[in-house]
């Protein structure tokens, strides 16, 4: 095969090349690809847009040329690196022209090649209620809005400015002084004072409310607009009419603060209790994401509805989904002493059988025998000692308790 002998210096790193850029975060060097390249304005430096390709898409980043390690490698690998094209090529910084490469290319490779042009981060950070926020991926914000890179965005009405000033200004007269919709949920927590951290020393409110699409569709659109910057997936900004949002508030002295929502097709007949999740960055890792999810099967078993989220799931989705599954399918073992298949797991948990399988699997608990998925490997010890443990671990997350639900009013 004819090759082409090419050794990629700072001068002539091109887009889609294949690069080492230094990682902070690890202290090393790590694989990258090059998604874009521009000038800065006044330095003329170059900056380069890359991916690190064993990293989720998220840590990708501009970085000035002194981070990118020259005289590396070039090949067309596909964006997770999964799929380097030849490695004995590589060492010898002998490159592939891009027809060479499609052949060793697999059909999915090249559908991904032929996809729409890398969304470069549009938003560097949001500065909400009291948080200033990183922003991981680009959300469709109207370019006259994303030239300053920051966006001052009102947490009641979630309008975005330019400005600081017009923001405040702005606040003075929103009309939302109360979160929009129904509220159908609120539970007060108390400070608990055996801990060191100060956050959790100071008393508030967990609110949610229920808002329609159809009705509050600006308020909708923008809180799409906010959760695609956390979201790499395409999701709904637009045509929010179909949809229901459980907005979660946390409410404090100085008002509510927004926390995160979860979307939901308006209609009962739909398979899925759950569209779309986000829960903003400061708040994660704090219980709020199972307590969202906890809700959505809550209101799909008052209904008696065996449902699912909508996939794909995000890595984040699936890491919060396999521990809220794991847990509820967990305690409802040990509540029936192991005796119980995967279907009455599924009737009294309102789990897909499906994710009931998966998790069970990934537990080990599960086998095929006679072509049917038997439980197995029951020790009743053992999953009360792991749940004891995961519930310490959880004692200070904040909890979805049915008892605070607001009946419809
Ligand atoms: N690294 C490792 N584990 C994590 C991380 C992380 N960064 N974040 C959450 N987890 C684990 C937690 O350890 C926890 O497991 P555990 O209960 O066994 O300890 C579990 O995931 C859930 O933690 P929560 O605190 O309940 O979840 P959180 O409030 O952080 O919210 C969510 C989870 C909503 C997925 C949040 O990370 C988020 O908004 N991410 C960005 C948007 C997104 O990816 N949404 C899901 C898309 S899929 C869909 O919408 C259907
Ligand atoms: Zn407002």
């Amino acid at each position: 095969m004819k090759q082409t002998k090419e050794i990629p210096t700072l001068d002539n790193i091109s887009i889609n090349d294949n690069v080492q850029v230094y990682n902070d975060a690890e202290h090393t060097y790590l694989d990258a690809k090059v998604l874009e390249i521009k000038e800065n304005e006044i330095t003329k430096e170059k900056l380069y847009y890359i991916h690190f390709l064993n990293l989720e898409k998220r840590m990708d980043k501009w970085v000035e040329q002194h981070y990118v390690l020259k005289n590396y490698g070039h090949s067309n690998s596909n964006l997770d690196g999964s799929n380097f094209i030849n490695h004995s090529l590589m060492k010898d910084n002998i490159v592939l022209t891009r027809k060479q490469a499609a052949l060793f290319m697999n059909e999915s490779d090249k559908e991904e090649e032929g996809e729409e042009k890398v969304k470069i981060r549009n938003i560097e950070k949001i500065i909400i209620g009291y948080y200033s926020i990183e922003a991981w991926y680009f959300s469709p914000y109207p370019s006259n809005f994303t030239e300053q890179k920051v966006l001052y965005i009102c947490e009641h009405c979630l309008k975005y400015f330019k400005f600081k000033n017009t923001l405040i200004r702005h606040i003075k007269e929103c009309e939302y002084q109360t979160p929009p919709g129904k509220k159908i949920y609120e539970m007060g927590i108390t400070p608990d004072k055996s801990t060191s951290k100060k956050e959790n020393r100071i008393s508030f409110l967990v609110s949610i409310y229920e808002v329609l699409g159809s009705e509050k569709k600006l308020f909708c659109q923008n809180l799409c607009l906010i959760a695609k910057l956390f979201l790499d997936h395409k999701s709904i900004y637009f045509d929010v009419s179909p949809f229901k949002f459980y907005v979660l508030y946390e409410k404090d002295n100085n008002g509510f603060h927004l926390v995160g929502y979860f979307s939901k097709e308006m209609s009962d007949s739909s398979e899925f209790n759950l569209s779309c999740i986000m829960i903003l960055p400061p708040f994660q890792r704090k219980g709020y994401g199972q307590f969202l999810i906890s809700l959505s099967y809550f209101l799909s078993n008052k209904l008696n509805k065996i449902s699912s989220p909508e996939t794909p799931l995000s890595d984040l989705g699936k890491l919060s989904y396999k521990s809220y599954w794991t847990m509820t399918i967990l305690n409802t073992i040990l509540k029936n002493k192991g005796m119980l298949n995967v279907q009455t797991i599924s009737e009294q948990t309102g789990i897909r059988i499906e994710d009931i399988n998966y998790t069970l699997n990934e537990l080990s608990l599960i086998k095929y025998w006679k072509g049917q998925q038997v439980i197995q490997n029951i020790n009743i010890k053992q999953i009360e000692e792991f749940l004891k443990k995961k519930n310490e671990s959880k004692k200070s997350h904040i909890k979805f308790d049915p008892k605070y639900y607001i009946e419809d009013n």
